[in-house]
């Protein structure tokens, strides 16, 4: 059977993974991973590989991997993308999905973060550029600026973020406007060095350059 995103996001399960792995990571002290995140996250996976031309079943591929993402969190942080491909896995066989598309799905969830993580086909590459690219003040629950630690104040400074996908050029811009009263530039980078490393990585399994501009400023 062929499952559809909606089909995935009309899942019982699924929807209390992601509220509990939300939960978890609430009460440890991190960011937002709920249905806002995972949901940015699906949908820029599908533009990405839309934009860059993949074919139409490996777009949607791409946007089931990313609203799963994050859901193994709530069996621990350090192994959540494993943890996460599992249960996926089990989800949509379940649901009677194709195994091979099943396993499609496994691979990019349970490679989508660093260090561990390593983007070798299409589906995997757009759910690291999707999710990485989900960097913004929304994202920060704790209403304490003097207690932010350095996630919540990267995160915080970021006002707007953008991803773009230029066929001609053939680069994946990702573009972001900080607040540099909120964050150095420095402690940015201190976090997002090992993201865009990732992110560059992704970029070129699907053929194209990555590159961060940072206030307009172009850094890669
Ligand atoms: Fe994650
Ligand atoms: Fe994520």
């Amino acid at each position: 059977m062929r499952i559809y995103l909606k089909d995935v996001k009309n899942s019982e399960k699924v929807k209390i993974y992601i509220k509990k792995a939300d939960d978890y990571l609430g009460e440890i002290g991190y960011t937002e991973h709920g249905f806002r995140h995972v949901g940015i996250t699906a949908d820029l996976a599908f533009k990405i590989l839309e934009k860059a031309g993949f074919p139409k079943r490996e777009v949607e591929l791409a946007a089931i991997a990313g609203w799963m993402h994050d859901m193994g969190n709530f069996l621990g942080r350090e192994n959540h993308p494993q943890n996460g491909a599992i249960l996926a896995m089990r989800v949509l066989e379940e649901m009677s999905g194709d195994m091979n598309e099943i396993v499609a799905v496994g691979g990019a969830i349970a490679n989508h973060e660093e260090p561990s993580g390593i983007a070798t086909n299409p589906i995997t590459a757009a759910v690291v550029l999707a999710d990485k690219a989900d960097v913004h003040r929304s994202r920060v629950r704790n209403s304490n600026p003097a207690t932010f630690d350095i996630h919540d104040r990267v995160n915080f400074a970021v006002v707007k973020s953008s991803i773009f996908v230029d066929q001609e050029k053939k680069e994946i811009s990702l573009n972001l406007n900080i607040d540099t009263k909120i964050c150095q530039v420095m402690e940015f980078f201190e976090i997002f060095l090992t993201r865009m490393v990732m992110c560059r990585k992704a970029a070129s399994v699907l053929d194209y350059e990555f590159r961060l501009e940072v206030n307009k400023t172009k850094l890669s």
